[in-house]
């Protein structure tokens, strides 16, 4: 009998890849148990109708939690910080993933996480604000923070990465000016920064579950490659048929000040992946990633099958 493997975030980017890899190897041993607050939408519904059980469970709800993971033998765990950008919440949601997958006992838990940003800064660096109260990345500090909480569940800590999705997922691709021309800020200087095709998180995910108890206590960090922006809106030009893209390697502050949404959050990130470039890359390799998923995609090879959606 297949192992079920109960997913979190499946209606979105990470848990949908998952459960799109465990779907598309029906002979793999594996079936998918796509987790949403509302199997009623159209994403849910496509998963049912590829073959996946869908079930209603909240990550406010530990009691839903429990039952969403009863009898499964895995757990892909993610939290999503976007919707309520609070780094209080999102422990909490994570500590309920922990608590739930311990009473469900369940053998393999993957947890999507991220570093604590601020081992890399004492509290007295001035270089970027803290952030609600104590954290400097709250999106980021909140889950290595939550790590914790999977003491005595047989976890796999996966460390993640910036999507390559976000040029469009969050309006981050290049736009264009009266001029004709092509243009996109960010704090990142010249440094390369760890990107990943989102699809791509969620097969490595089956990897380690596929692989099983050798990842088990184990962190595995992974991207897709290493771009500088420069290197990027190269690309870009190449693979849209764009003419040139600008790069305005804006401060930090500057950034921050913007005022959007989450500028502060973002500003604090993209400084942390320009001033912590060489332990951020450290922290992932391309070779694990691609061991985990042969289908593994750079930039490029990200950018020809998703063109269609970035809006230029
Ligand atoms: N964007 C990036 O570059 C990036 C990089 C690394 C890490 N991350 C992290 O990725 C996380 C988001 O993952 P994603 O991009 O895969 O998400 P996403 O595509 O935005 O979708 C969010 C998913 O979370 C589920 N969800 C949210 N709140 C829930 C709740 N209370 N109970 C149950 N399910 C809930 C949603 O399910 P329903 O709505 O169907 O219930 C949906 O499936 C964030 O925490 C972010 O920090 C993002």
């Amino acid at each position: 009998m297949a192992k079920v493997i109960a997913v979190l975030g499946s209606t979105g980017g990470q848990g949908g890849g998952l459960c799109r890899a465990i779907l598309a190897d029906p002979g793999g041993g594996f079936s998918c148990r796509a987790i949403t607050r509302d199997p009623s939408k159209d994403k849910a519904k496509a998963l049912a109708a590829a073959g996946a059980e869908v079930v209603a469970a909240d990550l406010d709800d530990v009691e839903s939690l429990k039952k969403a993971f009863a009898g499964a033998h895995g757990v892909f765990g993610v939290t999503n910080f976007w919707e309520h950008f609070s780094a209080e919440k999102e422990k909490q949601q994570a500590k309920n993933i922990a608590d739930a997958a311990k009473a469900a006992g369940v053998k393999h838990v993957v947890w999507s996480t991220l570093e604590d940003t601020r081992q890399w800064m004492k509290p007295d660096d001035t270089r970027m604000p803290m952030l609600q109260g104590s954290y400097r990345v709250p999106h980021f500090d909140a889950k290595d923070e939550a790590n914790a909480f999977f003491a005595g569940v047989p976890t796999t800590f996966l460390r993640t990465t910036f999507y390559w999705d976000n040029l469009y997922m969050f309006g981050l691709a290049p736009k264009k000016g009266e001029d004709g021309k092509y243009s996109w800020a960010f704090p990142l200087g010249n440094a390369k920064m760890a990107g990943i095709a989102v699809e791509d998180i969620g097969k490595s995910a089956y990897g380690i579950l596929k692989a099983g108890d050798q990842y088990v206590g184990k962190t595995v960090g992974i991207m897709g490659e290493a771009l500088t922006v420069e290197e990027m809106g190269q690309k870009l030009e190449k693979g849209l048929g764009i003419g040139p893209v600008v790069y305005n390697a804006v401060d930090a502050n500057t950034y921050r000040s913007w005022g959007f949404p989450g500028a502060d959050e973002m500003g604090n990130m993209f400084q942390v992946y320009r001033d912590f470039e060489g332990p951020f890359l450290a922290n992932r390799s391309v070779a694990t990633a691609k061991q985990l998923n042969p289908q593994l995609q750079d930039f490029s090879t990200w950018l020809a099958a998703n063109k269609s959606k970035v809006p230029v």
